[in-house]
């Protein structure tokens, strides 16, 4: 079949549905301790943070992600099935992902690729930057969460599905192969997928990278709570809480937190609730699991997909791995 025949286009609706994140947030903070899950941090404030996140000096993956990307693009795309269709989890910007697309496009002429993000803002410039850089290729946003991953199925075999940028860090170790699974169900025998994950190291450079001087990374953790403010009616005084940020040795990962400074009652009228905070009461509000190359494999195997090469930095600080469905 023409690769072009099974594409739908689909349009990008101008904002998530309020009832989503109520939802979410009101689950969130009732429970004990309080937490709120991670996607909720990237709307147009929140993607825009991490993309200054991503240029930081002391946030390491996404350069050392994007190094090992460059110097491996041929060999990567060596061992790509002929002429892929490109789905993306959580594309963000697509900055990294044009690395990609620019040494792919010397094998074949044409890619279609299917960028899945919660941030209609990100998508909306990853289509602009894609499609002005690269023009071919064909950019079919789709917004939305890891939910609902039919879309994947509906590209024209063979296809490479990329989760790079180590956002599977965000979920624990059974919800991140529950997701690989997930993602097999809708791939046929041949199908790939590039899979980036952050690797264990010394924690002072995990530390560091999550308590940048600049307090970026603070204010990416604070604005959920404006965007509470914002969308729910929320009466956060964002300054009344702190960020906190550590290694969890134990659990392999780094957490964040938003820690309230004072004992206060937050009123949240869209929800129709007030909250109360001891002082120093948290929410957590981020986990990034950090693996071992070990890990990494046991991970793809349990998500259905055979390991095919894993390539990292010469300091072993990131890995990105290609795994098959056989
Ligand atoms: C987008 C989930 C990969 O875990 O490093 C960066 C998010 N949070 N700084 C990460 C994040 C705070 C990031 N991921």
């Amino acid at each position: 079949m023409n690769a072009r025949a099974q594409v739908r286009t689909i349009s990008i609706p101008t904002s998530t549905p309020l009832s989503t994140i109520a939802v979410d947030v009101r689950e969130g903070l009732s429970r004990k301790p309080k937490s709120l899950p991670p996607k909720l941090l990237y709307d147009a404030q929140g993607s825009a943070l991490f993309e200054q996140i991503t240029c930081l000096p002391e946030y390491y993956p996404t350069r050392t992600e994007a190094a090992i990307l460059t110097n491996h693009a041929d060999e990567i795309c060596s061992r790509l099935g002929r002429n892929v269709s490109v789905g993306e989890l959580g594309a963000g910007t697509a900055t990294k992902t044009r690395i990609l697309l620019r040494s792919l496009l010397r094998r074949q002429f044409h890619i279609n690729y299917f960028p899945l993000d919660v941030s209609d803002a990100a998508l909306q410039l990853a289509k602009d930057e894609v499609e002005r850089e690269l023009t071919a290729v064909n950019v079919h946003p789709q917004v939305g969460d890891f939910e609902d991953l039919t879309f994947l199925g509906m590209q024209a075999p063979p296809r490479l599905v990329l989760y790079i940028g180590s956002s599977i860090g965000n979920l624990e170790h059974n919800d991140a192969v529950s997701l690989l699974r997930n993602i097999a169900r809708h791939l046929s025998s041949g199908d790939q997928i590039l899979l980036g994950v952050d690797l264990v190291k010394d924690s002072s450079v995990m530390h560091a990278a999550y308590n940048d001087s600049a307090g970026i990374t603070a204010s990416f953790n604070k604005n959920l709570l404006v965007r509470i403010n914002r969308e729910l009616g929320g009466h956060f005084e964002p300054d009344a809480f702190c960020h906190v940020s550590f290694w969890n040795e134990a659990a392999s990962r780094i957490e964040l937190h938003l820690e309230s400074t004072c004992l206060q009652s937050v009123r949240v009228d869209g929800l129709d609730t007030t909250l109360r905070f001891y002082q120093g009461e948290r929410i957590h509000t981020e986990n990034s699991y950090k693996y071992t190359v070990e890990c990494l494999e046991e991970l793809l195997e349990s998500g259905g997909f055979e390991v095919e090469h894993i390539w990292t930095d010469p300091d072993c600080w990131f890995a990105v791995s290609l795994g098959v469905i056989t």
